[in-house]
Order: structure tokens, then C-alpha cells, then sequence
């Protein structure tokens, strides 16, 4: 199955790849080019050098191959948003469920997270399939304006709170 592991130096060209394609329809204008491979993966190394840390983002590992991210970022009060995003051929296997459970679990027990969040784009139900797969609640909507030439809409917003045994 996968693994969650930090992201090194030399992961720029698998981020590259994972931004591409129908994987950045809600995210992006463009697929990333090898130069904004290369900045992601070295702002996400600056942040993970930070303290108190703000941002963690995990590489999703099958094997060698780093076929996905999954990331967190506190947003105050011990609460983050979590976001992930899988390369297109390697979707439909339970990847991106399991790597935000991991992710989950470790916001929970090493971040000093008490409650996550996550919204997704209507059109994009599979992520919203993931976010209850992995535990989440549907909480309610949040108004989005336009974006990547897309009209406004209510993403659907989802949380998940920390037991008080998992600590
Ligand atoms: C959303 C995404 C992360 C899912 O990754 P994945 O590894 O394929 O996810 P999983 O295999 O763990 O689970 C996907 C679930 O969505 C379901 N699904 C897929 N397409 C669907 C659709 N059009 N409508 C409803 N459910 C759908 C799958 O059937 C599966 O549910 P199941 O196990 O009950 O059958 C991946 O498609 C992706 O990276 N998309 C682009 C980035 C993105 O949208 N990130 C989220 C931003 S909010």
C-alpha cells in the first residue's frame, strides 16, 4: 500500500508530474513546469525547517514512486486544512484515502492538531468520497468566488475532530 515520507530535494520532477493533467482541473490554471516543481518542493522543505511549523506536506509513496502529496496547514486555534492530490494514473486505488488517514492520524498525535478541515469543489466528488472514507463530516458549504475561469460556487466544506484517546 502507500507511505507518507518528508519530501527530498529530489522529488521536483514526481511533484511536476503529480500537478498535471486532470489532476489540477480544481487547483490549477496550467500543469506545473519543472521550475515551479522545483520552487514547491523547496518552499515545502523551508517549512518544514520552520518552528513553530505552520505547513507540513508528505510525499504518498508506493514503492519508490512518489505518486502523490498530501499537506496540512495550520490555520490557528490547533486547527489545519488539509488538501491532497494524486497523479491521474494512479487514481481508483484507495491511495489518496489512505494517505489523508495517515495524515490524519499524524496531525493528530505529532502536530498538536485537535481539528482538520477540507472543502472540495461540487464538481469533484471524489474528493468529498475521500474525505469521508477517511473519517470526515460534512459541515457545511463556504461561497468561492470565481477561479481558474471558473464561475463562483459553495465548495463543500468537511471536518474531522481529534478523540480525546488520540494524542
Ligand atoms: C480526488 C483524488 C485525490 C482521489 O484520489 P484517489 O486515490 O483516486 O482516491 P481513492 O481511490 O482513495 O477514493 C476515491 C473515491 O472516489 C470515488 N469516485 C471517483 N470518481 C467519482 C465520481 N465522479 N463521483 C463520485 N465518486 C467518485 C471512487 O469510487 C472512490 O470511492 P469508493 O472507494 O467508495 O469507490 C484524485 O482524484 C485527485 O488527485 N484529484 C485531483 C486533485 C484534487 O481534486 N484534490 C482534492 C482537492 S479538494
Amino acid at each position: 500500500m502507500i507511505e507518507l515520507r518528508d519530501l527530498t530535494p529530489g522529488d521536483a520532477p514526481a511533484v511536476q508530474r503529480i500537478y498535471s493533467g486532470a489532476s489540477v482541473t480544481f487547483t490549477r490554471t496550467h500543469g506545473m513546469t519543472a521550475e515551479e516543481a522545483a520552487d514547491y518542493v523547496e518552499n515545502a522543505l523551508a517549512h518544514a525547517r520552520t518552528t513553530p511549523r505552520e505547513r507540513w506536506c508528505f510525499a504518498i509513496t508506493v514503492g519508490d514512486d512518489v505518486v502523490g502529496l498530501v499537506k496540512f496547514r495550520n490555520r490557528g486555534h490547533r486547527h489545519a486544512a488539509a488538501s491532497y492530490i494524486l497523479r491521474e494514473n494512479t487514481w481508483g486505488n484507495g491511495y489518496a484515502t489512505e494517505a489523508l488517514k495517515q495524515a490524519v492520524g499524524y496531525a493528530f498525535t505529532h502536530a498538536g492538531i485537535i481539528r482538520l478541515s477540507a472543502k472540495h469543489h461540487p464538481d469533484n466528488p471524489a474528493s468529498g468520497r475521500v474525505l469521508i472514507k477517511a473519517g470526515f463530516i460534512r459541515t457545511g458549504t463556504v461561497p468561492t468566488g470565481p477561479a481558474l475561469g471558473r464561475p463562483g460556487v459553495d465548495f463543500l466544506v468537511y471536518e474531522i475532530r481529534r478523540r480525546d484517546n488520540q494524542t
